[in-house]
């Protein structure tokens, strides 16, 4: 069975919480793509051009605590307004979603980009305040030096950068499914998600 479900939206949203439970409740491949951006980012400030680091990217770097630093993730950001890196990072994402057994992929351009036929797609978002909290108290375990103002600077300035970019903004797909989790504490956002894509895998 080929099924792909593409779950885009703005930083910090709860993506990740919510695709890895879907992945895991339908015994699915995941793929957290910003996780690519992100490499990208950390070679670029360890002084490589960001099409190279693109290029040279490979599965065994998709992790580390560092990855989800601030700095990291602005660098990602700045990285991915670049044609040639978001061109040299397409086909492992695409080949990814087609796999047996399906698969989730979560980021900014899944549902517009880099899968528009995907079975199910849906927007997650919440508002700026609440994303920040949600990503300070992720991020505290690991750094005591950061502030609530500093999160939300950045959550807010990443969202403006993704979405201005000329090539595949953040943006809602047309047939995508809007939920937004400000209210929503993370089990009740899973329930309703998964309902969701059963639902279309009924049909
Ligand atoms: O975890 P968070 O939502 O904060 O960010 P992320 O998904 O790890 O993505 C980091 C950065 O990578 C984003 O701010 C985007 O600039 C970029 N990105 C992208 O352009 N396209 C994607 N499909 C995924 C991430």
């Amino acid at each position: 069975m080929k099924f792909t479900i593409a779950i885009d939206g703005p930083a910090a949203a709860g993506k990740g919480t919510i695709s890895r439970a879907v992945a895991e409740h339908f015994n699915m491949a995941y793929l957290d793509t910003g996780l690519l951006y992100r490499v990208v980012g950390a070679k670029v400030l360890a002084g490589e051009t960001p099409v190279d680091a693109a290029k040279t990217i490979h599965p065994g770097e998709l992790q580390g605590a560092y990855l989800r630093s601030s700095e990291v993730a602005q660098a990602a950001s700045r990285a991915a307004v670049l044609p040639d890196v978001r061109m040299a990072l397409i086909e492992f994402q695409r080949d990814f979603a087609r796999r047996e057994g399906g698969a989730v992929l979560d980021g900014r351009d899944i549902g517009t980009v880099i899968c528009p036929q995907a079975d199910v797609k849906l927007f997650i978002t919440a508002t700026p305040g609440i994303r920040a909290m949600r990503r300070l108290k992720e991020l505290d375990r690991q750094r005591s030096d950061l502030s609530y103002s500093k999160v939300l600077n950045d959550v807010i300035d990443r969202d403006k950068r993704d979405r201005e970019r000329k090539l595949a903004p953040l943006i809602a797909a047309e047939d995508a499914i809007t939920i937004d989790t400000s209210s929503l504490n993370a089990s009740v956002a899973i329930s309703h998600v998964i309902e969701i894509i059963q639902k279309r895998m009924d049909l």
